[in-house]
C-alpha cells in the first residue's frame, strides 16, 4: 500500500503455462570414439561400456554457441506455429559462453528477429534447461511474459582439454529449445511444478577454475551422487504434479552417462513407473551436451515418433553446482 492509500496493480495471470513447440540444432561434424582414440589413450569399447556414447557432434571454430541457439530457437518458434513477433521473452540456459557479456539471449533474439524481448541467460549447468522451463512457466503464470523461448545451448568443445581422456570423450555441442505460452484453462496446463535445488558443498566436483582452464570433474563422485539423488527428485516432481509414476509415458533425464540414465529409470520402475515407459538415450549419438541434452533428446524422440502429442514427459537435469531440477510436462 502506498502512503496515499493506493495498492499496486498486478497484471492478470494465466492459470499456468503449456509447451507450444520444440526445436534443436547440432553441428554437422560427427566425431566417433575411434576418432578420439587417435588422440588420447582410449577405445570404442571402453567409451560405449562406461558412458554409452558411440559418437558426438562437435562444432567448428566459426560456429558460435549463439548460432546453434538461434537455429534451435527459430525451429521451435516455427514448430509452435508462431513468428518472432509473438515472442516477448528469451531465456538461454548455458554455462559455456566465451565471454560474460553480452549475454547469449539478447544476441539470439536479435539473430532470430525478435524485437525488444526480455532477454537473459541462466547458468545452472546441466540442470539449466529445467531451471529455465520453471522460470518461463512462472513468468507466464505471473503475467510478466506471454510467450517465452527457452533454449539450452552449449559449445562445450571450447572448454575441453582434448588431451584429457576422462572429459574429452564425454562432452559435446548443440542446442535445444521450447516455446512456452499461457494455458487458457487449468486443463490446458502443460508444465508441472518445478522441483529444484543445489548442493554447493560439492562445488568442486565439476569445475572450470578460470577463464583459461578446461572442465575437470571427479567422475566417480558425480556418478554416485547422480545414481542416488536423482530418482527421489524425479519422484517428487511427479508427486507435486498430482500424478503417479505409472502416469509417466516418457522419461528424459539429462544425458550425462547412459549408466546413470538406466540406473535412475530402474529406480523409477521400482517406485511404480511402467515397464513400457520410454527412456531417452540420446547420449548415444549426441554425447553429453549439458543444458542442451534434454531438449535435444526430446526433439530427436519426436522426430523418431517416440514422443507424441499428449505424452506425459518427466524431465530431470543435474550437474555442476551441484545443481538439479525437474518437472513433468505434457508434449504438444
Ligand atoms: O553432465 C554433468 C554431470 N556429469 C556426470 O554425471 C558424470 C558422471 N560420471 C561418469 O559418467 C563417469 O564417472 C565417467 C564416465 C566420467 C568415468 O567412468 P568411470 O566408470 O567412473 O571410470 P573411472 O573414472 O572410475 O576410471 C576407471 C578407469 C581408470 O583407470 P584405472 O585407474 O582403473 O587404471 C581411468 O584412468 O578407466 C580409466 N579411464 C579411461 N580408460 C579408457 C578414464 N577415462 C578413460 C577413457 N578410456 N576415456
Amino acid at each position: 500500500m502506498t502512503r496515499a492509500g493506493k495498492s499496486l496493480r498486478l497484471i492478470p495471470a494465466a492459470p499456468g503455462a503449456r509447451i507450444l513447440g520444440w526445436g534443436s540444432s547440432q553441428p554437422d561434424h560427427i566425431v566417433t570414439n575411434d576418432d578420439l582414440a587417435k588422440r588420447v589413450d582410449t577405445n570404442d569399447q571402453w567409451i560405449r561400456e562406461r558412458v554409452g556414447i558411440v559418437s558426438r557432434r562437435i562444432a567448428d571454430k566459426d560456429t558460435l554457441l549463439v548460432d546453434m541457439a538461434a537455429d534451435a530457437g527459430s525451429k521451435a518458434i516455427a514448430d509452435a506455429g508462431l513468428g518472432p513477433a509473438d515472442v516477448d521473452t528469451v531465456l538461454v540456459a548455458t554455462c559455456t559462453m566465451p565471454n560474460p557479456i553480452p549475454n547469449a539471449a539478447a544476441q539470439v533474439a536479435h539473430k532470430i528477429g525478435i524485437s525488444a524481448p526480455g532477454a537473459f541467460d541462466l547458468n545452472a549447468a546441466c540442470a539449466g534447461f529445467c531451471y529455465g522451463m520453471g522460470m518461463a512457466s512462472d513468468l507466464i503464470r505471473a503475467g510478466s511474459s506471454r510467450n517465452v523461448l527457452v533454449i539450452g545451448a552449449e559449445k562445450l568443445s571450447d572448454w575441453l582439454d582434448w588431451d584429457d581422456r576422462s572429459t574429452c570423450i564425454i562432452f559435446a555441442d548443440g542446442a535445444g529449445a521450447a516455446v512456452l505460452g499461457p494455458a487458457e484453462t487449468a486443463e490446458e496446463i502443460g508444465v508441472g511444478p518445478l522441483v529444484w535445488g543445489s548442493d554447493g558443498e560439492m562445488h568442486e566436483v565439476i569445475r572450470i577454475e578460470q577463464a583459461s582452464s578446461s572442465i575437470r570433474q571427479e567422475g566417480q563422485t558425480v556418478f554416485r551422487w547422480a545414481t542416488t539423488q536423482i530418482a527421489p527428485i524425479a519422484l517428487r516432481a511427479i508427486e507435486l504434479a498430482g500424478l503417479t509414476p505409472a502416469d509417466i509415458d516418457v522419461f528424459v533425464p539429462h544425458q550425462a552417462n547412459l549408466r546413470i540414465v538406466e540406473a535412475v529409470a530402474r529406480r523409477l520402475r521400482k517406485a511404480g513407473a511402467r515397464e513400457d515407459m520410454r527412456v531417452a538415450q540420446d547420449i548415444v549419438h549426441s554425447g553429453n551436451t549439458s543444458s542442451a541434452s534434454i531438449p535435444l533428446a526430446i526433439d530427436h524422440m519426436r522426430a523418431a515418433g517416440e514422443i507424441s502429442r499428449g505424452d506425459v514427459v518427466l524431465l530431470v537435469g543435474f550437474g555442476a553446482g551441484l545443481s538439479y531440477a525437474g518437472q513433468v510436462v505434457v508434449c504438444p
